[in-house]
């Protein structure tokens, strides 16, 4: 039972997350406006030229485009009492700009969207009433993630990074279970689901899917996707303005992105779609009353780039096992990218060797492992880009 403290967090920390969307139209404008400023300090013979080859009318059009950004993450937040109580919201709200929380409204954040780009590009500016809750730059880079993880998850553009990852995931799955009459029955929990087109996917297919997502930057956005679109392609966003390292040329930059590319609410009738939010270890953990137990009762769990969000991954090796059915399968694609590595957090970093024996040694026999090569939330007009050497396995439950 979560204590009133606890509850009382979450409410403050769900809001800030709502601050931060709402306040994404003023942070990237200002970051924009930090380019025009520069503009003025160089020779204005340098400045001419820039003019002549289109620079200069390019940061107009992404003043535009963060405007036209701006209306979609505004009706992610629309309705917080949705998710909320409003009069937990209030006392919340009430904390964040109330006088003894009063921020300074100088202060410096990082609009650099890439960690290792060479040049920080902090700088102070204002935005808000003083005394007013401002989000924090990493809150802000989250904003700037979440409408790439659109394009990952809801956009055609998306598919080459959905095809090289999910669809291995599906057709193992598949393999596994392949008798199409009793898919209804087969239980498939997806566990750090992002925006949850895998999961979507997966009851399309007639299975039991349900997702798992902690980060309110993500269930925001999925619930809106899955219960309030309307039509395909409703949406056009702009995710690729907020940095101009690496870019080709401005229409790159500048290109617009539609999503969704299918109807969320097109699931055939009588499926069984759902998402629990949460952390992982904390819902899946034992539980004393059976009702709540989660032990042996999925067929599958799915793991997408998500094993290495773990402090401590025999805990989540463990989770995985208890809560499958004996025989029920574990299917994983991702990197190790340890999360928590050089954070102040625990954190246990083990290779992908060490991950199979520890999974081995609590249970799973291991088959079909291979590498799957691909970006994650990757922008390929970039003139930089990574690509994971993702591990790929199907593990069955044994008892351990
Ligand atoms: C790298 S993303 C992968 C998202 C998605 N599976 C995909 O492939 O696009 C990892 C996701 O796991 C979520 N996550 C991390 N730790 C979690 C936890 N303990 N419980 C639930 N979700 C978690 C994060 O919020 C994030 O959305």
């Amino acid at each position: 039972m979560q204590s009133e403290d606890d509850r009382h967090d979450e409410v403050v920390h769900f809001l800030k997350v709502v601050h931060a969307f709402r306040q994404y139209e003023a942070y990237a404008i200002s970051a924009n406006t930090r380019r025009r400023r520069d503009f003025f300090k160089i020779p204005p013979e340098d400045g001419a030229l820039l003019e002549k080859v289109g620079w200069k009318s390019r940061l107009d059009k992404v003043d535009d485009l963060i405007h036209e950004n701006a209306k979609v993450l505004n009706q992610l937040v629309a309705n917080p009492t949705i998710f909320m109580d409003e009069n937990e919201l209030a006392v919340a709200e009430k904390e964040l700009n109330g006088p003894s929380h009063g921020h300074s409204n100088n202060h410096h954040h990082d609009h650099g969207n890439r960690s290792n780009h060479r040049h920080s590009t902090s700088h102070s500016h204002s935005h808000n009433a003083p005394g007013r809750y401002q989000a924090s730059s990493s809150d802000m880079e989250k904003v700037r993630s979440t409408l790439k993880q659109f394009v990952r998850d809801w956009s055609a553009e998306g598919r080459a990074e959905r095809d090289a990852c999910y669809k291995p995931m599906i057709d193992a799955l598949l393999r596994r279970f392949p008798d199409e009459e009793n898919r209804p029955q087969r239980r498939v929990l997806i566990p750090g689901a992002g925006l949850a087109r895998l999961g979507w996917e997966i009851a399309y297919l007639g299975f039991e899917s349900r997702c798992n997502e902690f980060s309110h930057f993500m269930l925001l956005p999925s619930y809106y996707v899955l219960n309030e679109i309307k039509s395909l392609n409703q949406h056009t966003i702009y995710p690729f303005i907020h940095s101009f390292s690496n870019a080709t040329d401005s229409e790159s930059l500048l290109r617009g992105i539609r999503f969704p590319d299918v109807l969320p609410s097109s699931l055939p009738p009588g499926s069984n779609f759902s998402m629990v939010a949460g952390d992982f270890e904390d819902i899946f953990a034992p539980k004393s009353d059976p009702e709540e137990d989660e032990t042996g009762q999925w067929d599958a769990v799915l793991t997408c780039f998500f094993i290495d969000t773990a402090k401590n991954i025999v805990n989540y090796l463990r989770t995985i096992h208890r809560i499958l059915a004996p025989g029920g399968v574990w299917v994983n694609c991702g990197p190790l990218l340890w999360h928590f590595e050089n954070s102040d957090e625990v954190s246990i970093e083990v290779s992908l060797e060490e991950v199979k024996s520890l999974a081995t040694e609590i249970g799973f026999v291991i088959s079909d492992e291979t590498t799957i090569e691909t970006s994650y939330v990757g922008d390929d007009r970039s003139m930089l880009g990574y690509v994971y050497r993702a591990a790929f396995w199907t593990a069955t439950k044994v008892e351990g």
